[in-house]
């Protein structure tokens, strides 16, 4: 089948390579891609959010499948446009993209689903938020809608959570809502599965690493690197939190009307307490979708076409033996205000060791790549274990140059 692919980050890379070694697939076209994607896809420009300009250009390319890498086509109403033309599409409705366009819907679905989260409270004004934020002191204040990963601040204290509020509330041109949230301790973990409006597969569980800096320092970032599976979860403790998430939701979602066909993303605290859920995306994780693509056993596009028609066959997905490391690679001055140009070299070098570098924030420049955006690459290894991969993706990391490079040194070490 031929395979329309939305987005141009490093996930879309990641996707791109793994869906080029299906033998379902017949030609692979991205939009917008980047020069890492066009190793596998012809690459073509669209507003990717613009619903009827991806459906012109599915038309065009005569596309049986549309696989959307990131979340503001869904919330857009991509998937919604193409479904009425007849062309079948891996990722949500718009309605079900609320998961992650609308964080308050998303609450509603969990009290409702019964899934453990946060104690949360929501404010249409202000100042009523300004003052319960003060009595709370800590607490994480959220916008409702999407903001490109610059929508939640947790605040220590009284301050913090006053500052917060004006801050959010002026990001969201006060027009938004806001929610204040219990502030939850414990470690992070990302489980996602594919889902087909009922039924759900488990992805491998992965662990992002949200700060710029190692130890967890530093200004928040869209995710620094991920590793996949985490050794401090058994199996059966990843099969039982799916078991407690994807059903009751799904079955929620189902049931309003807008079944959920794509990757439905759980972000989830593990507390002294038990497991809670932070949020939901309705897409895969960026970069877990690089480490989890490179432990799954299994061909990603006979997935995602069985998900789009609503026929997914419930049950484990298959994994390779050991675990995958991902470490990007990200620009001077990310992610306040990342310096482009820089010349890239090193990346067939990286690779020639037997790690994998997926491109993002790169462009080609008349036979040149060049840095163009914050989060540049990820460079990727899968090994027998998290060590050895860990090992491969930073001596690959040594080869690849740029000025102003950045990256963490310690991504998997949390494992250990
Ligand atoms: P998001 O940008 O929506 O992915 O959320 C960013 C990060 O904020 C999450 O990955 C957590 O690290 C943190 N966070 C969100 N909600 C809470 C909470 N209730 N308690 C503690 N940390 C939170
Ligand atoms: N890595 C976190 C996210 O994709 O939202």
């Amino acid at each position: 089948m031929d395979v329309l692919l939305l987005g141009s980050g490093a996930r879309e890379n990641a996707l791109a390579w793994k869906m080029s070694q299906s033998p379902l697939l017949g030609k692979l076209y991205a939009a917008n891609g980047n020069p890492g994607i066009a190793r596998f896809a012809s690459c073509f420009e669209v507003q990717e959010s613009h619903p009827q300009a991806v459906l012109q250009l599915a038309k065009r390319l005569g596309i049986q499948l549309v696989v959307v890498g990131p979340e503001a086509p869904l919330v857009a109403g991509v998937a919604d446009v193409l479904q009425k033309e007849g062309i079948a599409v891996f990722g949500p409705t718009a309605g079900a993209a609320r998961m992650e366009g609308s964080k308050r819907f998303a609450k509603q679905c969990m009290l409702e689903a019964g899934v453990p989260t946060a104690e949360f409270e929501v404010f249409e004004q202000v100042e009523a938020a300004v003052a319960r934020a003060r009595a709370w002191g800590r607490v994480v204040v959220k916008m409702d809608g999407l903001a490109q990963g610059k929508g939640v601040v947790v605040a220590r204290n009284a301050q913090e959570a006053e500052e917060a509020v004006y801050a959010l509330w002026a990001l969201g041109g006060g027009k938004q809502k806001l929610l204040l949230e219990e502030l939850l301790e414990g470690w992070e973990v990302s489980l996602m599965a594919m889902c087909d409006g009922e039924r759900f597969a488990l992805l491998p569980v992965a662990q992002d690493h949200k700060r710029l800096l190692d130890g967890d320092e530093g200004p928040n970032t869209g995710g620094m690197g991920a590793y996949s599976p985490l050794p401090q979860m058994s199996e059966g403790m990843v099969e039982e939190l799916g078991r407690l998430i994807f059903p009751p939701v799904l079955e929620v979602l189902k049931k309003r009307g807008t079944p959920f066909r794509g990757v439905l993303y759980a972000g989830l605290m593990v507390t002294p307490q038990g497991p809670k859920v932070l949020e939901f995306n309705c897409r895969l994780g960026d970069p877990e979708a690089q480490v989890l693509l490179l432990q799954l056993n299994e061909d990603f596009l006979a997935l995602a076409w069985a998900c789009a028609q609503g026929e997914l066959r419930q049950g484990r997905l298959k994994s390779k033996p050991g675990a995958s490391v991902a470490v990007v690679a990200s620009a001077e001055g990310y992610p306040t205000a990342p310096r482009k140009g820089a010349e890239i070299f090193g990346i067939a070098q990286a690779e020639a060791l037997g790690a994998q570098v997926f491109l993002a924030g790169a462009k080609d420049d008349f036979g040149r790549l060049r840095v163009s955006g914050g989060r540049v690459l990820s460079v990727c290894a899968q090994a027998a274990s998290l060590a050895k991969a860990q090992e491969l993706a930073y001596a690959a990391m040594e080869k690849i140059r740029f000025e102003g490079r950045h990256f963490r040194s310690d991504i998997g070490a949390k494992a250990f």
